[in-house]
């Protein structure tokens, strides 16, 4: 099975976004050789078997993050660590440190810099992904603060919620669906005050795309909810629907999630598997409203059957599940991926319409004007 080429934001256009840099320093090669290849799918790697090469490299050319191995980092790359901690170039550049031992965080120094982090073998590609894309998301986070008070504590409460689901999917124990909510509060505010480009700016640049991708989903949900007039119940059902549309893209692999070409018929099952997912994480939830288990469930369906996973059609997607595919389509089609750049919402808005019948075009319209005002 393929995709469809006028909808697929896996397809490969012409400018790609730039690739974020690592810096891999192993002593032994075969390894270095293994990590890298597992990340070069991803990332631009370069590899050095001497901390001191690696050194002078991060001056010339500074990385976005620098993985260690710990014995390497004791033998010859222990002034790389010092350096670091005291340099005000190097101090935000953060470290994952390999180690054989030890796993969680480093503190170092006045806490100012970037987070160092120990990561224990053996782990897994998706685990090295995991906590790189952590790790590079730090100062993204960091930048929140001089946002508004109310952008700034809608992306603090909805990460944390974000990272409480993750952990919760992770250990098999149920979603607390109250705490959800909560965390949608300064959202719904958000959209309320117009401060939600606020938030649409502030996370654009995480690292954790299920995250950003759902974020920006609930925040558009809800502002074209707010602009067609409803209250504050649905409001609800909107912004909590949204974030939790994808939840099952929480276990789908990294690398596939952020897989910098097509993806293959098997990869894209895997991909497409996330609805089912999503359904059962929220089926084990009996709070969860019909509603928000609607958003989740139908947001790939298509008025004309061509949807997926059930090929439902017309009536049988009610007005939710209509404004999550469009608002769904529309956020996939304006993020930046590792295999697409952002497209300009007329481009995305011009896509949504050759959608034809698969789109309940007067929805399309309807949206298109309220992000236009
Ligand atoms: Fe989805
Ligand atoms: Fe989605």
């Amino acid at each position: 099975m393929t995709s469809n080429p006028k909808t697929d934001t896996h397809a490969k256009p012409d400018a790609l976004p730039k690739r974020k840099r690592i810096y891999l320093i192993d002593a032994k090669t075969d390894r270095l050789k293994t990590v890298a290849s597992a990340l070069g799918r991803v990332y631009t790697v370069r590899t050095f078997s001497d901390g001191g090469a690696a050194l002078d490299a991060m001056y010339k050319s500074p990385p976005n993050l620098v993985l260690i191995d710990e014995a390497t980092l004791s033998k010859r790359g222990q002034g790389i660590h010092k350096t670091k901690t005291r340099d005000n170039l190097l101090k935000f550049i953060p470290f994952i440190i390999l180690s054989n031992l030890t796993e969680g965080p480093l503190m170092i120094g006045d806490g100012a810099g970037a987070p160092d982090h120990y990561l224990k073998r053996p782990f897994s590609s998706n685990r090295l992904l995991e906590q790189i894309s952590s790790c590079l998301s730090h100062a993204v986070e960091r930048s929140w603060k001089k946002l508004p008070k109310t952008a700034q504590q809608t992306l603090k409460y909805t990460m944390d919620e974000f990272n409480k689901i993750s952990d919760a999917i992770d250990s098999g124990q149920p979603i607390d669906l109250q705490t959800v909510g909560s965390s949608c509060h300064p959202l719904i505010e958000s959209v309320k005050s117009n401060q939600y480009k606020d938030v649409l700016s502030g996370v654009r640049k995480h690292h954790n795309y299920t995250y950003v991708h759902s974020l920006r989903v609930a925040t558009y949900l809800s502002l074209f909810g707010n602009a067609v007039g409803m209250q504050d119940d649905q409001m609800k059902i909107l912004s909590v629907g949204g974030l939790l549309h994808d939840v099952g893209k929480i276990a789908t692999p990294h690398h596939v999630l952020n897989k910098p070409d097509k993806l293959n018929e098997k990869e894209w099952g895997i991909m497409k598997g996330h609805v089912d997912h999503s359904k059962k994480i929220l089926s084990s939830l009996p709070e969860v409203s019909e509603s928000i288990r609607v958003i989740a469930e139908q947001h790939h369906e298509k008025i004309d059957g061509s949807g997926y996973p059930l090929g439902l059609k017309g009536k049988q997607l009610n007005e939710l599940a209509r404004m999550a595919t469009i608002v769904d389509i529309f956020v996939a089609l304006t993020d930046e991926r590792s295999y697409k750049p952002a497209y300009p919402e007329d481009t995305a808005f011009s896509i949504l319409e050759t959608m034809g019948p698969g789109l309940d075009q007067r929805m399309v319209k309807s949206f298109r004007e309220i992000i236009a005002n």
